[in-house]
């Protein structure tokens, strides 16, 4: 009798292999500073839809066109505004990503019928080596099924997308979480369209201008329109376990103990000092770059433990933790204690 062996092992692949892979139009997982994104050359359809399928993430979500320099930058935007040439210079290779005018050509798909196209140059050795043995601009959303939390190692990209997914292995992410996204329109307004680890104070301070507000009609205004970043739902970056957050510690405490009482099995995630509750504790530093760098490999463990509630403390919501709120927010659904 033959059985049907299901090799487990994981396809590890080299730069070189991972290089040719998307010159023939496949898909690969990739490594960045900030997450692992799934890659595929953005110049062939056929290539971007494999994102598509692979992610099941519904079509409409445009994608981020990873690039090896600046120089590229006009390869993929119609407009290239004097303020997002500044913030290139600052921020790029860098956790920054840049919507912009897009070209005629683009792709509807990289750009999800929208009018712009979004351009990153990714700060992490392997991902700009390949970015220059392969010659493509890649584009690339983050590695994980639709609405599930983001791999910031090469294991979580498999523990998601499955053990056959080939993985470029560029060590853990230092990052952590998803770049900041900044739309530039032609007359060089911005507006952050996803928090990151550059803060809106960083970028404001580089562009010398503010970010531009949405005017309302009533006064008299002219109407601004505010570009939208699709794929930003609320429900996003999901564990698997239900998720309980808390303002403050104290209420988070007295959360676990009734839980506990009725029989349920809690972890808690606390940021910094401060009492704890009698459950499982995982306290991260009270560091915004720290927490950013451990919080998606945090939640990913804290998952896998498979019991009924997780219970999260929310940083203060000041600027340089807005990027940590927003990914700690959305993994809860918006709902907050
Ligand atoms: O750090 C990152 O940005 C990671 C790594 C892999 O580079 N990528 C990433 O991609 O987070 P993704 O697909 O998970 O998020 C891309 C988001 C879209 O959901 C959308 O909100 C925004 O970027 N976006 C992309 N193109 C856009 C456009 N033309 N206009 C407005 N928003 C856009
Ligand atoms: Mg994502």
């Amino acid at each position: 009798m033959f059985f049907h062996v299901v090799s487990t092992l994981n396809m590890r692949i080299s730069l070189e292999e991972a290089a040719a892979r998307l010159k023939r139009g496949e898909v690969v997982a990739i490594p960045t500073e900030t997450v692992y994104g799934l890659a595929a050359d953005a110049s062939n359809d056929e290539a971007l839809q494999k994102i598509f399928t692979t992610k099941q993430r519904p079509a409409d979500h445009p994608l981020i066109v990873h690039i090896a320099d600046i120089n590229q930058v006009s390869n993929w935007a119609a407009a290239f505004p004097d303020i997002a040439v500044k913030l290139a210079k600052a921020f790029w290779p860098g956790a920054l990503t840049l919507v912009l005018p897009a070209k005629a050509h683009v792709s509807r798909i990289v750009r999800g019928n929208e009018p712009t196209i979004a351009l990153r140059v990714p700060n992490h050795p392997t991902a700009l080596a390949l970015l220059k043995l392969s010659g493509l601009s890649v584009a690339a959303p983050s590695a994980n099924l639709f609405t599930q939390l983001s791999p910031t190692t090469a294991e979580h990209v498999e523990a998601g997308l499955g053990a056959t997914m080939p993985v470029l292995d560029g060590g853990a992410c230092t990052v952590g979480i998803e770049s900041t996204i900044v739309s530039v329109a032609e007359n060089g307004q911005w507006q952050l369209l996803r928090p990151g680890m550059i803060s809106e104070t960083d970028i404001a301070q580089v562009a010398e201008q503010p970010q531009q507000v949405k005017k309302s009609l009533s006064s008299g205004m002219v109407e601004i329109r505010t570009p939208k970043a699709p794929g930003q739902h609320a429900l996003h970056y999901s564990p698997r376990t239900p998720l309980m957050l808390f303002k403050d510690k104290a209420t988070l405490i007295q959360a676990c103990d009734a839980l506990t009482q009725a029989s349920l099995k809690c972890v808690a995630l606390l940021i910094g000092e401060g009492n704890a509750p009698a459950c499982t504790v995982i306290r991260l530093s009270s560091q915004p770059a720290e927490v950013a760098e451990q919080l998606y490999s945090t939640l990913h463990h804290l998952d896998a433990l498979k019991v009924d509630r997780l219970l999260l403390e929310l940083p203060p919501n000041t600027p340089a933790w807005a990027a940590v709120l927003d990914r700690l927010s959305r993994a809860g659904g918006g709902i907050n204690h």
